[in-house]
């Protein structure tokens, strides 16, 4: 069943208006998806030549051509029109069929069609979802035997949309020390909150903050086993963004990025 709870609509309205600007800022991919996210999303899901995957909330279709260049045929879905057609705008090499699909429907999910993918991917948009139960059942059902189905998502202990970047600079006897750090707040109780992908978008998109033991609950339900988990944060070498407190080395021991990836539970 379609999910037109306020919620989604509003997350659906959110990113066609962000559309153009997010294609334009991410391109092939900015510091924090080359850096930090891409290397970690290649090494868990290992794209194969001839394979069919399926890219879920597949944005401008940044990962979507990386997964058409290492020879996949892929299928890349996302439930705003706008985002859709900047990535048809942008051909990669290789096999790509963009189609507008909501992540939050049931329905259209399973009419991909069942155990058709070996290998799915929904790369840094779980917390942009109002509800992810859908999606973890749809992609449980789509996968064949032996799937694998990777994601990333912003580390909801260390980067939800409240957390607050904190620097404090210190005179330690006569010299300066500054450390930056992470002010958690809120966490256990889920909560929805607009925010910022990035810096100047055109309208904050709200958020949907699950945490750990509930993000996992979801896959666990769904019939998942979880059997890698990489919590990414930049090398210390790493420069940062536009300001102090854009993620970046100064943060190197906070990861602002969870990477996962499940495979069907074998039944007893
Ligand atoms: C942060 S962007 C990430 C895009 C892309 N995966 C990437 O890595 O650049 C989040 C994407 O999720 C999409 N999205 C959010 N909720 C969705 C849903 N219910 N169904 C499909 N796409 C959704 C948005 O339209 C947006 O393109």
């Amino acid at each position: 069943m379609s999910n037109s709870s306020s919620d989604n609509i509003r997350a659906r309205e959110a990113w066609d208006m962000n559309a153009r600007f997010w294609d334009e800022r991410m391109a092939d991919g900015n510091d924090f998806f080359i850096s930090l996210i891409w290397p970690s999303v290649e090494k868990l899901l290992r794209p194969q030549p001839g394979e069919n995957l399926l890219d879920i909330a597949c944005g401008n279709g940044v990962t979507s051509r990386r997964l058409a260049l290492a020879g996949g045929a892929v299928v890349a879905i996302d439930f705003s029109e706008e985002m859709i057609r900047a990535a048809r705008a942008r051909p990669g090499d290789g096999q790509i069929d963009y189609r507008v699909i909501d992540a939050t429907d049931a329905d259209a999910l399973r009419a991909l069609g069942p155990r058709t993918f070996d290998g799915a991917l929904c790369n840094m948009a779980l917390m942009d979802m109002s509800d992810i139960r859908p999606l973890m059942n749809g992609v449980a059902s789509l996968l064949r035997p032996g799937g694998r189905f990777v994601f990333s998502t912003l580390h909801p202990c260390f980067n939800n949309p409240s957390n607050v970047q904190m620097g404090e600079l210190e005179d330690r006897e006569g010299v300066l020390v500054t450390t930056y750090s992470v002010k958690v707040s809120r966490y256990l109780t889920p909560y929805t909150q607009v925010g910022l992908a990035m810096h100047g978008q055109p309208v904050p998109h709200p958020y949907f903050h699950r945490p750990l033991g509930m993000l996992l609950q979801d896959m666990f339900d769904a019939g998942f086993a979880l059997d890698a988990l990489e919590e990414r944060a930049f090398s210390p070498e790493n420069s940062g963004g536009s300001t102090p407190f854009s993620w970046g080395g100064q943060f190197s021991e906070i990861p602002p990025v969870l990477v996962g990836r499940l495979s069907p539970r074998a039944i007893a």
